[in-house]
């Protein structure tokens, strides 16, 4: 009988993952070709792809056609100051996250400051020090790869999410419309540009939970029965759960695990009262109710604004919502696009890595 030698034939997976993984690609950008060949050389001792540039429009057309995760760019070039280099690039939703390290012969404390305003991450003055450069650099590209595997990851749930949504042809762009009211009424109550960006979230992610749901309790015409409401009404915990490992998700949560909290304390799955339920909850429920009257739903027709801010006013004088809330949700209402989450800075990206993650899970 042959015995394997578990220290042979233990799988080495960290190495595996390594090897799947490329090597970071920088990109040197620089008019004097003997800057750009020390560079290369002091570089050379880790395993990276390195490219490079004379002129800040070649540079640019790199950028166009391949994955860069970190720029080396000079501050003074012919065609282009570094600075302007770094505005261009900081400008571009496609190139805005990638790392840029700005180097300068150029003495003087204002180059550094006009570098690090431009948006360069880091400013190294010549000549260079391999063994900085190459500190710095590593360190440069271990920020890019948290990066992208938060922008990864969260794409991933997104895109979970838009699916439970999707599977329901009741509720189709029913996310986009909910982030469009909530964040209407939130900058109606001044909130934070954090708490704006944490209700655009919300819109998608707060039936995340809705996954664990069984199908025949989800989707059951007529009324559930006492034991499937509990089940049902699990969502909002289950939800919390799956977005809980995600350190960037952490001002959703209370959305996703309150959303469905009365006013009066009937709700749950806390029965919180008032003000104890956590604003950016209140908020997106007075939106979801809202989408769910003026929408058609197989039990009901879509009714027009004008009803479904009475039935809201009169839930409220029943002491089920916020009645402030809803009163000011009945003057801004009034003025938000009706199914779009366009009127927020942040949503065109989000649009399009939810596309970008659309179109991959269809090849
Ligand atoms: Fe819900």
């Amino acid at each position: 009988m042959i015995v394997l030698r578990p220290e042979i034939h233990r799988p080495r997976w960290e190495s595996v993952l390594e090897d799947a993984e490329q090597a970071p690609t920088i990109l040197i950008v620089d008019n004097i070709d003997l800057n750009r060949r020390l560079l290369r050389a002091m570089l050379k001792t880790s395993s990276y792809r390195i490219l490079d540039a004379k002129r800040p429009s070649a540079a640019l057309a790199i950028l166009e056609r391949e994955k860069v995760d970190l720029v080396v760019v000079d501050l003074v070039m012919a065609e282009m100051s570094g600075p302007d280099f770094c505005r261009i690039l900081k400008g571009d939703r496609k190139t805005q996250l990638i790392p840029i390290l700005m180097t300068t012969s150029v003495q003087g404390a204002e180059n550094e400051v006009a570098g690090i305003e431009s948006g360069a991450d880091e400013f190294l003055i010549k000549p260079l020090q391999p063994t900085v450069v190459r500190t710095r650099v590593r360190a440069m590209l271990r920020n890019k790869a948290l990066i992208d595997s938060l922008e990864e990851a969260e794409t991933i749930l997104f895109a979970l999410a838009q699916a439970v949504e999707h599977r329901d042809k009741y509720t189709g762009m029913h996310c986009d419309r909910l982030a469009a009211y909530s964040i209407a009424l939130g900058e109606a109550l001044g909130l934070a540009r954090q708490d704006q960006l944490a209700l655009y979230r919300g819109g998608y992610l707060h039936d995340i939970g809705k996954i664990s749901i069984p199908d025949v309790i989800l989707f059951k015409r007529g009324l559930l029965t006492d034991e499937e409401w509990q089940t049902m009404r699990l969502h909002t915990i289950r939800g919390e759960e799956i977005c809980r490992p995600m350190k960037t998700l952490a001002p959703v949560l209370p959305i996703i695990r309150s959303h469905h909290e009365r006013w009066d304390g009937t709700g749950y799955p806390d029965g919180l009262r008032g003000e104890e339920i956590p604003i950016l909850a209140r908020i997106l429920q007075v939106a979801d109710i809202y989408d769910a009257l003026t929408t058609a739903r197989p039990y009901k027709p879509a009714f027009s604004h004008e009803h479904a801010i009475e039935i809201m006013l009169e839930e409220a004088r029943r002491g089920w919502r916020d009645p402030e809330l809803v009163l000011l949700f009945a003057e801004v209402s009034q003025t938000v696009p009706q199914a779009s989450g366009a009127s927020w800075p942040g949503a065109a990206p989000m649009q399009q890595s939810l596309e970008n993650m659309r179109r991959q899970v269809s090849k």
